[in-house]
C-alpha cells in the first residue's frame, strides 16, 4: 500500500478533489485542498482574491503554502490548484512533499465538467470556454509534465477506480 504522500495535480476540472476525497477515504489520511487553504487562510473567495489583490498575490500564497506544508511530518493526501505547478520554484517543492500525480482528462469532459462554473477566474476571457481550455492547456502542458511523477487518467472512470490506479502506480514507484 502506498505510504508517501500523493500529491494530486491537473487542470481545473480534472477531478482532483473528488479523487482526493476517495483517496482519503481508501487510506484513512485527512486530504488538504491548497485553494481551500488559501481561502480559509484570505478569508475571501478565490475570486475576491483575483479581483482585489490579483492573480501574483494568488500565486505567491500558493508558493508560500508549499512552503509551510513542507514543514509538516504528518501525513496527508494533497489537492493542488490548477495553476500550482505553472511556477518553475513549485515543481522541486510539489515534488519534496510526496509522488506527483498528474490527472489526465481530456478537452471534452473538462468542458462537461465546467461549463456551468463561475468560481474559476481564470476559465473567464477571450473566446468560447472550449478554446479557453484548450489555449491554456496547451501552454500549461510542459509544466504540468515537468511536474508529475505519474500520469493517470481521469475521464470515463469511477473516482474509486481512478483512485485505486493511483495506488497501484504509487505502490510499483515505492517498490522500483
Ligand atoms: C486555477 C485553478 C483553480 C484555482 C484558481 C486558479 C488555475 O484551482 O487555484 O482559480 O489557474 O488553473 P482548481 O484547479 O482546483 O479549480
Amino acid at each position: 500500500m502506498a505510504s508517501e504522500n500523493i500529491i494530486l495535480t491537473g487542470f481545473m476540472g480534472s477531478g482532483k478533489s473528488r479523487i482526493g476525497q476517495e483517496l482519503s477515504e481508501k487510506l484513512g489520511v485527512p486530504v488538504l485542498d491548497t485553494d481551500q487553504l488559501i481561502v480559509e487562510k484570505e478569508g475571501m473567495s478565490i475570486n475576491d482574491i483575483f479581483a482585489r489583490r490579483g492573480q501574483p498575490y494568488f500565486r505567491d500564497l500558493e508558493t508560500q503554502l508549499l512552503r509551510d506544508l513542507a514543514e509538516r511530518k504528518d501525513r496527508y493526501i494533497l489537492s493542488v490548484g490548477g495553476g500550482m505547478p505553472l511556477r518553475e520554484e513549485n515543481r522541486p517543492l510539489l515534488k519534496k512533499l510526496g509522488r506527483v500525480i498528474y490527472l489526465s482528462s481530456s478537452l471534452d469532459t473538462l468542458e462537461k465538467r465546467l461549463i456551468k462554473d463561475k468560481s474559476r477566474p481564470n476559465l473567464r476571457g477571450e473566446g468560447s470556454l472550449r478554446e479557453r481550455i484548450s489555449a491554456l492547456l496547451e501552454e500549461r502542458m510542459p509544466m504540468y509534465m515537468d511536474a508529475a511523477e505519474l500520469i493517470i487518467e481521469n475521464d470515463q472512470k469511477s473516482a474509486s477506480i481512478v483512485a485505486d490506479e493511483i495506488l497501484a502506480a504509487v505502490s510499483q514507484a515505492e517498490a522500483d
